[in-house]
């Protein structure tokens, strides 16, 4: 088999075998392929896009390409979620103690975040000596006593997909949805879960800004977890502002775990809600999303949520006691609130924006050697659709720096108010299954 062979029929809009994607993973991972080739293919697939059968086959090259998770010794169906990235996504952390409260074992896999704000391993760091590193027999038996355990990636999962994406991101083919769905997915079906629900995000703060292209994503997705013999469901979740009222990282853990002890922030508790029933359906626990749905707000409000997401903290060797009185948790010197210019209604927060300000404040890493700052963060005061006075906090920085200008400015840019009054959102577009 030869590699050139493969790139012209891909030109030619032809649809590639077994055989040949096979030949294509395993030899770009070992070496034996070079970049330009690799490169030419995955221009070529731009291009041309791929059968739901070729994305499914690369995926599964992909996740072979390296080690997978065996999760066999955890008792149940395992159901994980991913998200693919918004501001101020803390459902992860609402959603697995609220599934782990109806029996459902929850293994998660998490990273490091680069850019805004932390990854949900950062912000779990925000407990005071909780652990994310542990040995697979501690994971599997957390998983099996408390039906929820968060650590960090070890192994080398799917190194093809590391190498490619590498490779795209440097030749403008980071863009195409088969390379995307295979790329996110070969993660996903390497950490060994038997069901996955994807919360794919939609518009200025997500990485899909479209609707259209995010369904296109999430369908993308779909196909490969249903064609790898994974129930996969997507929820597609509105990210044209971001989710609840905290961005950053100890104030996010903060707004989950009030969350969890029944406050209602209406778009965060909802999409938690509607993740988890889709989670719960997909481990068989109940017959239908509306008996999935009420016995969780039901675990939310007769506290054993809270109570899930406490021997979490406990289990990892947090400090619960940050957990029982959140005011414990890391804060910032200084608050320091960015004030509307005048008067009007909040037409659009961007809040990719939003993000950049907060990741100024000391919240992400804008190189991976950064260290986090746990402790700053934003507090949204107002929301797409809300009125607002000259001189009234649009938001709260929480900042270690007395003046944050450069965030003040960010913010300032990020939101736009109007004479007239719009609706809030949409945050629910669609379930794709
Ligand atoms: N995230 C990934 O993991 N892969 C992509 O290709 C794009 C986003």
């Amino acid at each position: 088999m030869r590699m050139y062979d493969i790139i012209v029929k891909k030109r030619d809009g032809k649809e590639l075998t077994k055989a040949e994607i096979e030949f294509f993973v395993e030899g770009y991972t070992k070496g034996d392929i070079p970049d330009y080739q690799a490169s030419a293919l995955t221009m070529a697939i731009y291009f041309q896009g791929m059968t739901p059968e070729e994305t499914a086959i690369l995926t599964q090259a992909m996740v072979d390409s390296g080690e997978t998770i065996d999760l066999s010794g955890i008792h149940g169906h395992i159901v994980d979620k991913h998200s693919t990235g918004g501001v101020g996504d803390k459902v992860t952390f609402i959603v697995g103690p609220l599934v782990a409260s109806v029996g459902i074992p929850v293994a998660k896999m998490s990273g490091r975040g680069l850019g805004h704000t932390g990854g949900t391993l950062d912000k779990l760091e925000a407990i005071r000596d909780l652990r994310i590193e542990m040995s697979k027999k501690e994971f599997i038996e957390n998983v099996n006593t408390h039906k929820l355990a968060v650590a960090g990636q070890t192994g080398n999962l799917a190194p093809a997909d590391k190498k490619l994406y590498a490779l795209r991101d440097v030749t403008g083919t980071v863009d195409s949805l088969p390379l995307i769905a295979g790329s996110i997915m070969s993660k996903k079906l390497a950490s060994g879960a038997d069901s996955i629900v994807l919360d794919v995000k939609t518009g200025s703060g997500a990485f899909m800004k479209t609707l259209e292209d995010s369904e296109n994503l999430a369908r993308e997705m779909v196909n490969i977890g249903q064609n790898l013999g994974r129930n996969t469901v997507a929820v597609i979740s509105d990210m044209n502002q971001p989710l609840g009222f905290e961005v950053g990282n100890a104030n996010e853990i903060k707004e989950a775990a009030e969350i969890l002890q029944g406050k209602n922030v209406e778009d965060l508790r909802t999409l938690s809600l509607e993740i988890a029933s889709h989670m719960a359906l997909l481990a068989e626990v109940f017959d239908s999303y509306e008996e999935a749905y009420e016995a969780l707000e039901a675990n939310i409000e007769n506290g054993k949520a809270f109570e899930y997401f406490r021997n979490f903290v406990q289990a990892q060797g947090g400090d619960v006691s940050v957990i029982d009185d959140l005011t414990k948790l890391p804060q910032a010197q200084y608050d320091i609130e960015v004030k509307a210019e005048k008067d009007g209604f909040v037409s659009a927060i961007d809040a990719e924006s939003i993000g950049i300000a907060a990741m100024y404040l000391g919240a992400g890493r804008a190189t991976k050697d950064d260290e986090i700052n746990h402790g700053v963060g934003i507090t949204l005061n107002k929301k797409i659709g809300d009125e607002v006075k000259a001189g009234e906090a649009l938001v709260v920085l929480h900042s270690d720096d007395a003046e944050a200008l450069d965030s003040v400015q960010k913010v300032l840019d990020a939101y736009t108010i109007s004479t007239e009054k719009v609706e809030k959102p949409t945050l629910i577009h669609n379930i794709i299954k």
